[in-house]
Formats: structure tokens, sequence, C-alpha cells
């Protein structure tokens, strides 16, 4: 059943797991991900983002996820994840998404404030849950002009306060798209932010958490870790090894397959270890 994402997240949060937010590109991966979810009866939470809306719009992809979430019984939230207007917001939710994430994270405050206030206002008065970031995770990619900066607790608590979000994405020593598991998570900080805050934590750039880092982060009050680029090496690696295994094969329906069996084990292996 479609819900929004403070649904999943009440709970969850104070539990020993956390759920994972997958980031998925159309119909291969999000289905891998309903399947998994499925069998351990556990939330999903769907997550397109900027570059896969450039790519499919979000009322073909609100479309297609609602239509694949249909007819099962556990929770399936649908989430744009870091839409950096609130144009884009606004239509994500005339489309049917169920949860956005405005990023206004490489902002100063007072303006991330002001403008996530806006969607806030927004999205509650349609049912749709909300998550924000403050601090700024950054990436693994000198391409990408985006600051890394750890979250400060005491803005973490005055931005959760005053905008409402259901759902805080910090800054702990993660960084987007690592191929590697090689984040150091600086738990003090994230003791301290979670110490002075309610609302649940969101860690993104999960690809780069060792095992063991996921595990233990589900004991914390994180209610959702972020991964993207584990699907998409899932996905891409696999897919470059059938093309070259099978040179004569036309029919991309065939070569999907091994890549989508790929993609499923890497789901159910996060879902363990976030403690399902
Ligand atoms: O926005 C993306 C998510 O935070 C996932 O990050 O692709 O590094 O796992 P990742
Ligand atoms: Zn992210």
């Amino acid at each position: 059943m479609l819900v929004n994402m403070k649904e999943i997240l009440m709970g969850v949060a104070d539990s020993n797991t956390a759920v994972p937010g997958f980031n998925v590109y159309g119909y291969e991966d999000a289905m891998m991900v309903i399947e998994v979810a499925n069998k351990l009866n556990a939330p999903a939470i769907l997550m397109s983002n900027k570059d896969a809306v450039l790519h499919m719009d979000v009322k073909c992809q609100a479309a297609l996820y609602r239509a694949i979430s249909e007819n099962h019984n556990i929770p399936i939230s649908i989430h744009l994840d870091h839409a950096g207007s609130y144009e884009l917001c606004v239509k994500a939710i005339a489309a049917g998404f169920t949860s956005v994430m405005y990023d206004g994270s490489q902002l100063p405050i007072e303006e991330n404030i002001t403008r996530t206030k806006e969607v806030v206002r927004l999205a509650h008065s349609c049912g749709v849950s909300v998550e924000a970031e403050i601090g700024s995770v950054g990436y693994d990619d000198p391409s990408i002009n985006a600051k890394a900066i750890y979250t400060n607790p005491q803005e973490a608590k005055i931005f959760a306060e005053e905008t409402g979000v259901d759902a805080l994405a910090v800054a702990v020593g993660t960084l987007h798209r690592m191929q590697k598991q090689t984040a150091e998570i600086q738990y003090e900080l994230l003791e301290e932010i979670q110490s002075i805050t309610s609302v649940p934590l969101v860690i993104h750039g999960s690809t780069g958490l060792a095992d063991r880092d996921l595990t233990k982060l589900s004991t914390y009050h994180v209610g959702k870790v972020n991964i993207g680029t584990a699907l998409r090496m899932a996905f891409g690696n696999t897919l470059r090894k059938e093309i070259n295994n099978h040179k004569n094969e036309i029919d991309r329906i065939k070569l999907f397959e091994e890549p989508m069996r790929q993609v499923k084990e890497v789901v159910l292996n996060k879902y363990k270890l976030l403690g399902w």
C-alpha cells in the first residue's frame, strides 16, 4: 500500500532497524526492491532523483512506481530525492509522489530554512512527507560542484524545529557516489545530533558504508539510509558482462535478466544488514 515516508519512518528510527531508500531508474530496479521488501514483509522506499527525472519525467515515474506498488501488502513510499527547487517538488506532488526531499544544502542556513518551509507547507497540506538536508554530504566526484560540510548539531536542532520536516539528512562522514565502502562515520557527531533532535535522521551516500556501519547505524536514531551507487554498479557492471558474453543477443529483456538478479541480491543484502 502507498504511504508517505513519515508513516514508514515513525517507529523505525527508534528500533534496531533502518529502512534502505534505494535510488531507482525504472521498472527493472524498482521491481527488484519491491520483490525483496515483499518477501521480507518490510517497508520499501523507491527514490527517484534529479538525474532520473531528466530521463523520464516525474509524471511517468509516478505512474510507473504507483502501478508496480499496487497489490502489495507492505508500506511503500515513492520519494523524490534531492529536488533542487520548489517547482520540481510541486510537479512531483501533483504527479503522485508520496514524499519529497527538498535539497537546500548548498544554501546559507536561513535560505535553506525559508525554502524548506515553503515545501513543507505545500507537501503537508497534500499528505506528502518532506525530507531536507542540513550540512552537506558532498560527492566523491570532483566534476560535481557541491561542498561537503559536516552537520552542526545546533543548526540541525534549529532547522528541524523551524521547518517541521519529517526526516533530516545529516552529513556525518559519507559522500555520494563512493564505489568503495571506505566512508568513516563520525559517531560522536551523530550522537550529539540525535541527542538534541527528535526527527528521524537520514544517511545519504550509504554505498560508501562498510557492512558493519550499516548494521551499527540501524541502532541509532536513523530512519533511512540512502543507497544508489551500489545498485547502479550491480546493474551496469553485470550488463556489461552480459553484452560481452552474448555478442549476438539483441533482446534487452534477456540482457537485463542477470543484472536484475544481481540488483536483487544487493537489495536483499542491504535489508539484512539493516536489521530486516
Ligand atoms: O542521493 C543519493 C543517495 O544518497 C545514495 O548515495 O549513490 O552514494 O549510495 P550513493
Ligand atoms: Zn543523497
